[in-house]
């Protein structure tokens, strides 16, 4: 076993996230720009070497990879990629192998997923109301995200629904997504707006803090503080009345930095030791020049390249986006 990536706050890093392409059916209205102009293929790493670079984490003590995008499942040959992956369930080296998806693909892939040891999803959606889905995503279709998860349920894999509180948009839906997610059997986590990329407008109009999203919540339902508690940034809560987990993540609002154990990596092999910084280190030369020494001291200089954490924050109207690349480039 090779020596564990540990940074220089002691920091365990055992995670990874790799956005596998920068390219997405949808085009959310907070994530995203109307027109976005995508990466050339030459510039993404193909899967062969998107494999090598997880293999390479892996054997350095990465147990947890998690696939996002963009969307993952729109990339060409990803589930061969899975496939591959899913070797390191086999041999234990992993714990888990999952996906961050917009569900749009999922009715096709979800037995296949199943089959090859993917037992959990974090699936984005935004609205129930298929008018306002439609609106924020600019070209999703609410039914067929729906078909995606019901196929996913149906093959017996873990569902956590992912939605963006959004002013204005879906603030008056919170009750009804607790209510469905209990009926559903699946999880839900609340995200605020973080300050990722251009996008065409303003955030300001689109950030509403969750503490006033928790505070109409708790009006209808009895929110008792869960002892669940993973290294990441949500802070969970059980629905009394559903017996669902609700997570908070408020990047915002709140530090979760200190128990940070990730690392990201974008489908041109860059990689951010978080989310909240430009700190990174281009691995893609590195990996292309085949020689795992030195992809192996890339990432030893990346764990002391770590960042302590994060300082996002909206004020100022037209402010800057505090980091330029969207979050379908690191992933979420
Ligand atoms: N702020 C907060 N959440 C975002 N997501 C994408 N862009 C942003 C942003 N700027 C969400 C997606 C998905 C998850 C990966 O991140 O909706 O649920
Ligand atoms: Fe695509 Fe997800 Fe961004 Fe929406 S939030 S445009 S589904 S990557």
């Amino acid at each position: 076993m090779n020596t564990p990536l540990i940074d220089k706050y002691g920091r365990h890093v055992t995670y990874l996230r790799v956005s596998v392409t920068d390219r997405c059916d949808f085009r959310c209205s907070y994530c995203m720009a109307e027109n976005m102009v995508f990466l050339p293929k030459s510039e993404v790493l193909t899967l062969e070497e998107l494999d090598q670079l997880c293999t390479a984490f892996i054997n350095r003590g990465v147990r947890k990879l998690r696939l996002t995008g963009g969307e993952p499942l729109v990339r060409r040959g990803i589930m061969d990629l899975i496939k591959s992956l899913s070797r390191h369930l086999e041999t234990k080296a992993l714990d888990e192998l999952t996906l961050t998806t917009n569900g749009s693909q999922l009715a096709t892939h979800a037995d296949d997923l199943a089959r090859l040891g993917i037992r959990r999803l974090n699936v984005s959606l935004d609205s129930l109301d298929a008018q306002r889905f439609a609106d924020i995503t600019r070209r999703g279709r609410l039914d067929q995200v729906l078909d995606g998860l019901a196929a996913a349920k149906q093959a017996g894999i873990k569902i956590k629904i992912n939605t963006v509180a959004l002013r204005n948009f879906n603030e008056d839906e919170m009750s009804d997504l607790v209510a469905w997610c209990g009926r559903e059997g699946f999880d839900l986590c609340l995200i605020e707006t973080m300050p990722l990329g251009d996008i065409d407008g303003d955030r300001t109009d689109q950030y509403v803090p969750l503490t006033v999203v928790r505070e109409r919540l708790e009006r209808d339902y009895t929110l008792i503080p869960s002892t669940y508690v993973t290294p990441g940034p949500a802070r969970y809560v059980t629905i009394a009345e559903t017996g669902g987990r609700l997570g908070f993540i408020t990047p915002m609002t709140h530090n979760f930095c200190e128990g940070c154990n990730r690392v990201r990596v974008t489908c041109t092999g860059t990689l951010y030791m978080c989310l909240g910084q430009e700190d990174h280190l281009d691995l893609r030369d590195i990996l292309r020049s085949g020689d795992a020494n030195a992809l192996d001291a890339a990432l030893d200089r990346a764990m002391r390249l770590k960042p302590k954490g994060h300082d996002f924050i909206i004020d100022r109207k037209g402010a800057k986006p505090a980091v330029a690349r969207h979050m379908s480039m690191t992933g979420g």
